[in-house]
């Protein structure tokens, strides 16, 4: 079971880029593409919300012909750039979308693994928030199967992780709860997260939750404090989850942008570790 998870694609109505400078609509093209050249291909793609930049109806329409071209299951969750009501309208046939009547969250069986899409939204605010409701909601499709691996995917991480004005906007609202829960539930194996736009790894209610690279520009690395928020174009990457018997859930980093090589590795003549002739 392999699964690629793409994050904060911030996809733009045709033609425009977003914030006049990131071109997310050409990124995230790219993303697809690299996906796409993965060899074996991955069994599912999770996009974990900010999958357009302003939620507009002409931006769920391009991401949903720019998604038309993986041929694999495609879960998706809102992030705070999005708004959840275009969202499920437009990609109603998106699996789980429609699944709760308010938010989009769902559940979905994945061969040895379950996943669970928690929505964070708070309408109208970059912070994300888990109310009675959907922290609820979690409790009890967590009590629905404690022996089964599950990797729980949202957008705002749990966690304080020293960029000042990314933790200004985390998940605010309802994190003791939920860390609380993934301690009672063991068999939660990762929190998949976005919105920092690079890579973070921290341990949470003790499982380890990885807040993935963005597929299109990458917040500035300051763990100064400052509330200054910017953006650059580091190399966009994305992160592949295989489960393999003998470990559990492995977790690799790919890059989008091709590298010079492969080369062989080529024994050096002087290398003390060489078979003798
Ligand atoms: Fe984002
Ligand atoms: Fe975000």
């Amino acid at each position: 079971m392999l699964i690629a998870h793409l994050t904060d694609l911030h996809v733009r109505p045709v033609g425009l880029p977003a914030y006049r400078t990131a071109e997310t609509n050409m990124l995230t093209e790219r993303a697809i593409e690299a996906v796409l050249a993965l060899n074996p291909r991955p069994d599912c793609v999770i996009i974990s919300g900010d999958l357009t930049d302003n939620g507009l109806i002409p931006e769920y329409e391009n991401l949903k012909r720019m998604l038309s071209r993986l041929p694999m299951p495609v879960f998706l969750i809102p992030g705070n750039h999005d708004r959840r009501e275009n969202l499920k309208q437009v990609l109603a046939d998106y699996p789980g979308l429609t699944q709760h009547p308010t938010y989009a969250q769902w559940t979905a069986e994945l061969g040895p693994l379950r996943l669970i899409g928690l929505d964070t939204v708070l309408p109208e605010s970059g912070a994300g928030r888990l109310c009675t409701e959907r922290l609820a909601w979690l409790e009890e499709r967590l009590a629905e199967d404690q022996a089964r691996p599950t990797v729980v995917v949202m957008h705002h991480p749990p966690f304080t992780c020293g960029l000042g004005h990314m933790d200004r906007i985390a998940l605010i609202d309802g994190r003791e709860t939920f860390v609380d829960i993934i301690a009672r539930n063991p068999q939660v194996v990762r929190i998949l997260c976005g919105h920092h736009h690079r890579p973070i790894q921290a341990i949470v209610g003790g499982t380890l939750a990885m807040v993935g690279p963005s597929i299109a520009h990458q917040v500035v690395l300051d763990l100064s404090g400052a509330q200054t928020a910017a953006f650059n174009f580091e190399p966009a990457a994305f992160h592949l989850h295989q489960w393999l018997d003998e470990t559990g859930l492995v977790s690799h980093t790919a890059y989008v942008e091709k590298a010079p090589g492969p080369f062989p590795f080529l024994p050096d003549p002087d290398y003390p570790g060489r078979p003798k002739a």
